[in-house]
């Protein structure tokens, strides 16, 4: 049984450190767990292994020559060393010979901050280079291949990563390498253009500055953005992504890795839809509606004539699936406070775009949550509009008026009741606007497709007076039913746990960076 067990899970030891491995596991795997650094270029989890760019050579005991480690599987027994004179002169080998033909145009590169060759050669080399500029090879600098990406053909060191993913995973094989030896250049096969649904991804993978984002380039120096863990609000698949930001302005969407959702990748819609999270028509203020007009009011008094107004009886409650898990349920909470109907609704444009990797055709990034607190989208919307009973109706980031031509049915609402981040065609209709953030602006959960409980942070500020949702929600429900004020998203959800069995025994720290599944 022993020698079974050490078979199936060999035991090998780097730089003096020892780990038991799954049988399979490759030397660069069993190294990230125990926390060392092997440098790589072409291997990417996410890939198939390429074993060309030489610069994961480790020495392994009782074999004669360095081994990569991206391609070698561990023994039992094996002895790895990572930090050898041997692999250490190997290292230094490899980047000068990836540096020979590099243009060090480091200052005007766009990578700089996040470059694997800029870090390996701080890290791994430091060597004067014995090759002057004018013997370099010159290839194309600057050439758009697509509407999101640029190539800098120079800068490549020909890992063939983005050919890969495009190989294997778009299935797409727009690039491609061309010429020999010193002249190989990376480039578009003939004829094709990089305008796949995905082809941003070739960005991040790219080690090096060769392939950068037409979208991003010189706006921002990485090391001056923060990172913000987040999801996606673009469609139900609620693929994890950092969110980039400074000051209040978000510069870039890009994904973080989980095997249950998106593995490596996001699609190129969803990380350019930051630009709609902070267009120009953005509420700024609460709005009454005066004689005519709109006018501007303080939070204390919307609110007090919204709940007021609410107290009357005849409410309608209409709550979309960009609405988070948190806002659903203190929206039924506030139903129940003035017995009003309560709808869901999951307004997607017809014909969206799909495809069985990643995009959904439900552009909402809540419609099984709204499921899972028992308001399946449905006609329970329209019952709602035509009942001839209603005097009041609350809309939460669900525009009606453009959705369903509306319009005419808000006009006959006696007392309307907005929640939104922008201005939409709804808030023409509206007695009070109600402004509140975007998701990237608080805190909260998405419930994707599959069922997948998400957490989502606020990476900035509501702009102006706008406040995130649950706090906007949470501040009604308080001066509806005279309880408690909730103070965090955290504890609105922690309520929702406690009392909607499919989120029985989840809470913000369960659900940690990688979410967990609903129970229903
Ligand atoms: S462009 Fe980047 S990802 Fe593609 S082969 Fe060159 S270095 Fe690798
Ligand atoms: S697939 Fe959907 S969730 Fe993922 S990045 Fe695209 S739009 Fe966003
Ligand atoms: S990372 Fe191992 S050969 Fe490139």
């Amino acid at each position: 049984m022993q020698h079974l067990s050490l078979a199936l899970m060999p035991t090998v030891e780097i730089d003096g450190r020892r780990i038991e491995v799954e049988d399979g596991t490759t030397v660069i795997r069993a190294a990230e767990r125990l926390g060392i650094e092997i440098p790589h270029y072409c291997w990417h989890p996410g890939l198939s292994i390429a074993g060309n760019c030489r610069m994961c050579l480790v020495e392994i005991e009782k074999m004669p020559k360095l081994q990569i480690a991206c391609n070698t599987r561990v023994t039992g027994g094996m002895v790895v060393h990572t930090t050898s004179e041997k692999t250490k002169a190997a290292q230094h080998a490899v980047l000068e010979f990836l540096l020979i033909n590099h243009p060090i145009d480091c200052p005007v590169c766009d990578q700089a901050g996040e470059c694997k060759l800029q870090e390996y050669y701080m890290d791994y080399d430091r060597q004067p280079s014995r090759v002057p500029l004018p013997a370099k090879v010159r290839k194309r600098k600057a050439k758009p291949i697509g509407p999101l990406v640029i190539l800098d053909q120079e800068r490549c060191v020909m890992c063939s990563r983005c050919v890969r993913f495009l190989d294997e995973v778009t299935r797409t094989s727009e690039l491609a390498f061309y010429q020999r030896g010193d002249h190989v250049e990376l480039d578009l096969a003939p004829g094709k253009t990089l305008d796949n649904p995905y082809s941003a991804n070739v960005i991040d993978i790219c080690p090096v500055g060769a392939l950068t984002s037409r979208d991003f380039r010189f706006r921002a120096r990485v090391w001056y953005l923060e990172r913000t863990e987040s999801v996606c609000g673009a469609c139900a698949n609620g693929c994890n992504i950092q969110i980039y930001h400074r000051e209040g302005t978000i510069y870039r969407f890009q994904p973080r890795e989980n095997d249950a959702v998106n593995q490596y990748w996001m699609c190129d819609a969803g990380r350019m839809s930051y630009r709609d999270l902070q267009g120009e028509g953005r509420l700024l203020q609460p709005l009454v509606r005066g004689a005519d007009e709109f006018v501007p009011a303080m939070w204390e008094s919307a609110l007090g004539a919204v709940a007021a107004r609410l107290r009357e009886g005849g409410a309608g409650i209409v709550v979309s699936a960009q609405a988070s898990n948190e806002e659903v349920y203190l929206l039924r909470r506030i139903a129940a406070a003035v017995s009003a109907r309560v709808a869901g609704i999951s307004w997607s444009p017809p014909g969206a775009f799909h495809d069985d990797f990643l995009v959904k055709a439900d552009k909402n990034p809540n419609t099984q949550g709204l499921r899972l607190q028992g308001l399946a989208p449905g006609g329970a919307v329209d019952e709602m509009l035509s009942a001839a009973d209603l005097r009041t109706l609350v809309l939460h980031r669900a525009d009606l008026a453009s959705w369903r031509g509306a319009g005419a049915a808000l006009e006959r609402v006696p007392y309307l009741v907005v929640l939104d981040t922008d201005i939409r065609e709804t808030a023409e209709y509206a007695n009070v606007v109600l402004p509140i953030g975007t998701y990237a602006e608080s805190d909260g959960t998405f419930t994707n497709h599959a069922g997948r409980v998400q957490r989502f942070r606020a990476a900035v500020k509501p702009p102006g007076d706008a406040r995130p949702g649950w706090e906007a929600l949470a501040a009604l429900l308080a001066a509806l039913d005279g309880g408690g004020r909730f103070e965090s998203a955290e504890a609105v959800f922690a309520a929702l746990a406690a009392e909607c069995p499919p989120f029985a025994g989840l809470g913000y720290d369960a659900l940690g960076t990688q979410g967990r599944p609903a129970a229903g």
